[in-house]
């Protein structure tokens, strides 16, 4: 029987996990579809899916065939052998990032991970020995490992943990800087399409663009961290697709196995040509059972047309809040089904647990963002629920 209630968990997750986490407000014990349901039996509309993770939602039944399937069959074996789903997969990811025959996919476990890679590979675009910078936006974020967190731009993060990996200098996101910033001694630009854990902002128009330029006259790696915007979550494939160019390397995590851990860093044309053998690996990463659970995500995706339905939905749920009568709403941000809300003032944690008391799990990147990214699966009925427990959360908190 399940003994654990909102009335003894707290105590006990303070007392026996790390301290780097904060306790959360809720424990959640099952989900379906959009929603997810607490060990007190409430409900709860997930529009976060654990940060643009659950593509499909929870308990999709393709998912849970194809893992439960899995791993009767064939768990893991190592990278000492190859397996079919894994094949399988780097071929799909070839083939919907446009990278095609001159792309190579490195698996590993996490948004982190694919970064720590990614980092690896703007090592050893050293040149002639001369290109030994590498560039990264302020009020970025790309992850918690040492790697990744050496190319976040919020300095608080790294500075408990310094000395970082060197090498990687910070700028602020304008076109201008990246004219004076990038030359022949710079290795790799690291950029992400939206920024999504600083409040999802979206990059100034052209930017993507430039970069592009840029860096191609200067034999710069152009490397996007797409693990929050990539898997349809804006409303294309791949958040650069917005901006029509080619990267020379993307990132990819969250959303691509639907809860299941798994990373990739995805090369394209030279860029494939960088890492030799024996220089990285490990020992989880592009498994059978991660890599199938990513088909199974990628295929629905595919065959249901979730990528269209992000772009669609996304503008509904605009047009959803837009609607809602509150003088704190402020500008929208993002695109597709990755939405920055811009609060008037800066309560966004207390709109966020007003939220929570509604039954509407969003989150608050920042003071004054709400964040919005529900399953790719969502239609008309969970747009108009979100509109209803959302204005109710705007309301009581204008009332509190
Ligand atoms: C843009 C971006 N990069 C990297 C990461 C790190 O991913 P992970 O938490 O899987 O290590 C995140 C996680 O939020 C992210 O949003």
């Amino acid at each position: 029987m399940n003994t654990i209630t909102t009335d003894t968990w707290k105590d006990r997750f303070g007392a026996s996990v790390m301290r780097s986490l904060a306790t959360p407000q809720l424990m959640l014990e099952r989900g379906e579809g959009c929603y997810v349901w607490d060990v007190d039996g409430k409900q709860y509309l997930d529009f976060l899916a654990g940060i643009a993770v659950n593509s499909l939602g929870h308990a999709h039944p393709v998912l849970v065939d194809a893992v439960s399937q899995q791993i009767r069959t064939l768990a893991h074996v190592s990278n000492y052998f190859a397996t079919p789903s894994q094949l399988e997969l780097a071929e799909r990811l070839c083939r919907l990032t446009g990278a095609g025959e001159a792309g190579r996919v490195y698996f590993g476990n996490s948004g982190a991970e694919a970064n720590e890679a990614a980092f690896k590979l703007a090592r050893l675009n050293r040149g002639n020995g001369s290109r030994t910078r590498i560039i990264a936006l302020n009020n970025s974020f790309h992850g918690r490992t040492m790697g990744s967190l050496a190319l976040t731009g919020k300095p608080p993060m790294r500075e408990p943990f310094e000395p970082m990996p060197g090498g990687v200098e910070h700028i602020d996101t304008s076109t201008e800087l990246l004219e004076e910033t990038i030359d022949d001694t710079v290795a790799a630009l690291f950029v992400e399409p939206i920024k999504g854990e600083a409040g999802v902002l979206d990059l100034p128009a052209g930017y993507l663009k430039r970069a592009r330029e840029l860096t191609e006259k200067h034999g710069v790696l152009l490397i996007l961290d797409e693990i929050q915007t990539g898997i349809g979550r804006t409303g294309r494939w791949f958040g650069f697709e917005h901006a029509g160019i080619t990267p020379d390397a993307i990132t990819l995590a969250k959303g691509m196995a639907g809860g299941v851990p798994i990373g990739a860093l995805v090369t394209f044309g030279w860029a494939s040509e960088l890492f030799t053998r024996g220089q990285h690996g490990s020992t989880f990463g592009g498994n059978p059972l991660a890599t199938t659970a990513a088909n199974a995500v990628l295929g629905e995706i595919e065959q249901a047309g979730l990528v269209a339905n992000a772009a669609a939905r996304g503008g509904q749920l605009r047009a959803s809040i837009r609607s809602i009568d509150s003088e704190l709403i402020g500008e929208l941000r993002g695109s597709g089904l990755l939405i920055g809300v811009g609060l008037t003032e800066p309560v966004a944690e207390a709109v966020a647990s007003a939220c929570l008391d509604n039954g509407l799990i969003v989150n608050a990147p920042n003071d004054s963002s709400i964040r919005i990214a529900p399953p790719l699966i969502v239609g008309d009925a969970e747009i108009t629920e979100f509109q209803r427990r959302f204005q109710a959360a705007l309301a009581a908190l204008a009332s509190a």
